[in-house]
């Protein structure tokens, strides 16, 4: 490194490496204490903005990040943008809210769309459909008032669809343990018996005949939560009284993708921390705190035992409802990855992203229309759709900024 490297010479050089790591410590320090007390900035009426700006000025590139001779600055790699094929893309029918960290479960050709915030400091209660062979928006019913409005865990069996915990309320609130079934067909809501401990955005599938729940956050929104829990499930209903305790998951944290596959249980990526309440605060208001993005897949087999599997093409967040199976792939889009090196904005991911179950392997299918996070996606008859979530900035700032309820679609080609 080249401040090693002064340090050996001369004294005028000490003194400047002296200067060097005073101000690279007061950087950290700024950085910390920005870290862990930053909030979000007083809320616009409208639906953008759910990130603002840092407020400390950006710190100086390093001579390393300068070195680069078409002047352009050096990113970390997991940061930037990864080549990717472009995709045409077609605009549908924009969903009757714009939605962020709502949920989205498809059975045929409906896609049914829960929950979310509006803004910061509103909700959604309800669901709404989208039909892909219509390609229209319709049929929006009420949740039951006691189910949370966004990070649920949700999965179906092509029926009914279980609901689990998730956040309750808007801004940072934490979690519920209620859970919920509703029956597509006519639109009824049951209760299932509540979680040992309430959740936000844990991995939800089903697998084997029982509804299993594992990591997500803590009550606090932040803390990892290591446990696993499943209970018995048949149509709708639950067949025992309380949850079971299983293997814990390797890695807890929430907004992760589960999937189950040939009798495999798969969960993909996800994070660790998130955004926690301001202590005291009457309104739950929302704070940033330190947030790890991972590319970890962990499978669960005959043996419930966790098998570590050949990790994403970078690390991905705020998918756990972003991904469709597709001829004996996993198909993911966009997400969250590492916050962005020298701003330490939160960085979204514009990419789709194919894991092959027969290889293990990965590859980059293609770019999205722009970066988006939490986004809500359903595949029908050739097309891959996405609606919902929170977009960039525009094409030179990954940063997040309005909350959408566009829906997209783009002719799928695996081969
Ligand atoms: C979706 O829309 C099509 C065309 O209007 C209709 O035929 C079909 O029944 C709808 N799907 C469902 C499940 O209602
Ligand atoms: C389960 O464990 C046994 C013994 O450790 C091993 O022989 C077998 O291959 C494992 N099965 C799977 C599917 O990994
Ligand atoms: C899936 O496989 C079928 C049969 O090989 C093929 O016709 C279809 O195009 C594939 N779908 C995609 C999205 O690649």
């Amino acid at each position: 490194m080249r401040i090693g490297k002064a340090s050996n010479s001369s004294s005028s050089r000490s003194k400047l490496f002296f200067l060097c790591v005073s101000l690279l410590a007061a950087f950290l320090i700024l950085d910390l204490l920005w870290a862990s007390s930053s909030n979000w900035a007083p809320f616009p009426a409208s639906n953008v903005l759910f990130f603002p700006d840092r407020i400390l000025p950006l710190p100086k590139a390093t001579k390393e990040e300068k070195s680069n001779k078409k002047g352009e600055r050096i990113l970390s790699a997991t940061f930037a943008d990864l080549a990717a094929p472009l995709l045409n893309w077609e605009k549908m029918a924009t969903s009757p809210v714009p939605r962020l960290d709502g949920a989205a479960i498809q059975i045929n050709d409906l896609l049914f769309v829960f929950a979310g915030y509006g803004t910061i400091d509103h909700v959604h209660s309800h669901v709404d459909i989208y039909n892909f062979t219509a390609n229209s928006w319709g049929g929006t019913f009420d949740m039951p008032k006691e189910m949370a409005h966004s990070h649920l865990g949700m999965v179906t069996d092509g029926r009914y669809i279980y609901v689990v915990t998730g956040q309750y309320g808007p801004q940072c609130r934490g979690p519920t343990a209620r859970n919920f079934v509703l029956d597509t067909k006519t639109k009824q809501w049951q209760d299932l018996p509540p979680l040992p401990v309430p959740r936000y955005a844990p991995a939800t599938q089903l697998w084997r005949g029982r509804l299993h729940v594992m990591g997500g956050s803590k009550e606090n929104r932040h803390t990892p939560g290591l446990e696993h829990w499943s209970i018995a499930v048949k149509d709708g209903k639950a067949l025992e009284t309380e949850w079971r305790t299983e293997i814990p998951i390797p890695r807890g944290g929430p907004h992760r993708a589960c999937v189950v596959f040939d009798d495999r249980l798969y969960v993909l990526g996800g994070q660790e921390g998130d955004f926690m309440a301001k202590p005291g605060s009457p309104i739950f208001k929302c704070s940033r705190r330190n947030e790890v993005v991972y590319d970890d897949v962990y499978m669960l087999d005959d043996n419930m035992t966790w098998k570590v599997l050949p990790p994403m093409p970078k690390p991905d967040s705020h998918i756990e409802f972003a991904w469709a199976i597709v001829n004996r792939s996993l198909v993911i889009v966009g997400g969250t990855t590492d916050k962005h090196p020298n701003t330490k904005k939160m960085t979204l991911v514009g990419e789709i992203f194919q894991f092959q179950f027969d290889t293990l392997t990965w590859k980059v299918l293609g770019k999205l229309p722009y970066r988006v996070k939490t986004t809500l996606v359903g595949f029908w008859n050739g097309w891959l759709y996405f609606t919902s979530g929170q977009r960039d900035k525009g094409p030179d700032d990954p940063s997040p900024r309005k909350v959408i309820g566009e829906m997209w679609r783009t002719k799928l080609n695996l081969l």
